[in-house]
Order: C-alpha cells, then structure tokens, then sequence
C-alpha cells in the first residue's frame, strides 16, 4: 500500500507529479498534510457504517495514493471505530475483491452441508449475484428456513444463532458484524488452498425467514435490484403489491389485503400472470 510510494511526499504538488494524483487528490493531501486530518475523515468516524468508508472512495474518486493516506489514519485511529468499522477495515483490501463463482460454489458447499448437518429440515438458499448464474459476486446472500419457523409462531432466534455457531465451529465464519434474531452479518473464509495458500475474507449475511414469507425473500433477494422493480411495477398494474415478505392484492381503494399463499417463486410470477423466469434471466 502506502509503502509502495516514495516516502518524501511533503506537498500536494509533489504528490500530483505521480500517476494517478490529480488536483482533487492534491488538494486533500494538502489538507491532510497541514491539518493532520481530513473534514470526510471526520465524517466517516461520526458515521455509523463501514459501508461509508467504502462510498466515501468511491464517490470522490479518490485514487490509490490518497486512499492509502486515508486508510493508515483509519488504522492508527482504529480504537475511535465502532467494532463494525473496525472490521470492515481489518478486510478493506479483502472485501473489494470480487469472488470467483468457483470460490462461491465451495462456500456454498459448505454452508449447506453444516446447515443440513444441523437439522435436515433446514432450507437454505445462496442467492444475490450467485444464484443469478454471474460469473463473480460481491458478497455472499444466504437465505435461511425451517418448517417450524412461521409468520403466525413465536420467534425462534435459536434456529439462526445454532447456524451462526456451527459455522463459527467449522472456521468458516471468522468474524461477526451484526448479529440479530433474524438477520447475521459477518464475515467468512474458506479453508487454505492445498498449497497452504489462504483465501480472501469475504462478507455473508445470513438471514432467518419465516417459511410463509420464505419465497417472496428468496425473489427479493436473488435479483437483481431492476429486475425487482421491474416485477413490482408489473405486479402493482395487476392489482398487487411485492415486497421482500409477501404478495397482497390492492383493493380498489388501493388498501393492501392479506398476504397471499406462497408455496415457491413461481407462484409469485402466477399471482400477476407473468411467466416464470429463471434465476439466470432476472437480470432485469
Ligand atoms: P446485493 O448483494 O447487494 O446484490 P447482488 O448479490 O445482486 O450483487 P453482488 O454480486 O454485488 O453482491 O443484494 C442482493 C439482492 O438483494 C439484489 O440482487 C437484489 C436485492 N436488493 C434490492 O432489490 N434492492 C436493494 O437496494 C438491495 C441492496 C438489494
Ligand atoms: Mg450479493
């Protein structure tokens, strides 16, 4: 990172001599240089994300000099991070890498085989990206079951938390970011290359949904995003509303009604009489 530029850069000016450095970049590097900080930097540390460090890059443009500016003060600071940003700077080079499908396919492996290992009638769904059939993905989207576990019945936070720990016990999960009653965000690896070599750390979220409503998740959450609002608007000039839960009709008043019964996705595609589309055409 840092250590791969000259270590004399004393000025913007001089910074903007190497490839790369813009007047934009030269300019917060003066700022950085003379103040010993950066007004976005502060920012960044009021807000509550990790997801802000990435934006923050990626909105300004700021090129890798800069960026590696920024993520030394980050780790000098890291006791002034919540613990999600602490994570989510322990693995910045880790989590801007794309996932091979390859790699996917082994996770994959894995968090099935622990999950049916568990508890047989678990049903569990890697969507996102993976399902679509794309060729890389950013993170990994596990959708998460069981027969017992409705809508009507109480919560049952346990059905998550024993997923969680089995796959913390096999070393696959290394770290956690958020861990709720239905939802876990966290952080995973896949076990070392033959050659001793170590995978990248990659981000997966977990999320616990009740059966009824299973299906309508597993639409939302497969995609993409404009195929999503694409169905929805299809869906509300039928007369129904779509949302990551369920499917309701919308009365004349324009009042959702009930949710209606959801035995797979192509019920969805049944209720507004569009034709099924697989996984891999739901690009948009
Ligand atoms: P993402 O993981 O953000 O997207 P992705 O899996 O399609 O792509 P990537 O390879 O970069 O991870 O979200 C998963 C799905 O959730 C996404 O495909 C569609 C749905 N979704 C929306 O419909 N709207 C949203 O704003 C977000 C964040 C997700
Ligand atoms: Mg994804």
């Amino acid at each position: 990172m840092i250590s791969r530029y000259p270590s004399k850069i004393r000025s913007g000016a001089e910074a903007k001599k190497l490839d790369g450095v813009g007047a934009k970049i030269a300019e917060k590097i003066d700022e950085f240089l003379s103040t010993g900080k950066l007004r976005k930097l502060e920012k960044i540390r009021q807000d509550d994300t990790s997801a802000s460090i990435n934006l923050l890059t990626r909105v300004t443009g700021i090129g890798n000099f800069f960026f590696s500016l920024l993520l030394l003060d980050l780790r000098e600071n890291e006791h002034k991070l919540t613990h999600h940003q602490q994570i989510g700077l322990k693995y910045f080079e880790d989590f801007e890498k794309r996932i091979p499908r390859e790699e996917m396919l082994q996770m994959q492996e894995i968090v099935l085989k622990e999950v049916k290992k568990l508890d047989p009638n678990y049903i569990a769904t890697v969507c996102g990206s993976f399902r679509r059939g794309a060729e890389s993905s950013g993170d990994m989207d596990v959708l998460l079951t069981h027969p017992s576990f409705t809508s009507e019945s109480s919560k049952q936070s346990k059905l998550l938390r024993q997923v969680v720990e089995q796959l913390e016990k096999v070393h696959f999960v290394t770290d956690m970011l958020s861990k709720g009653d239905t939802k876990f965000m966290g952080v995973c690896q896949l076990p070392n290359k033959d050659d001793g070599t170590a995978y990248p750390h990659r981000r997966i979220d977990i999320r616990l949904i009740p059966k009824d409503q299973y299906y309508c998740g597993v639409l939302y959450f497969t995609g993409s995003d404009i195929f999503n609002k694409n169905m929805r608007t299809h869906a509300l000039e039928m007369g129904f509303t779509i949302n990551e839960y369920t499917i309701r009709p919308l009365g004349v008043t324009g009042v959702a009604g009930e949710a209606l019964p959801v035995e797979c996705e192509k019920d969805i595609f049944d209720y507004i009489q569009w034709k099924y589309r697989e996984p891999k055409d739901r690009s948009e």
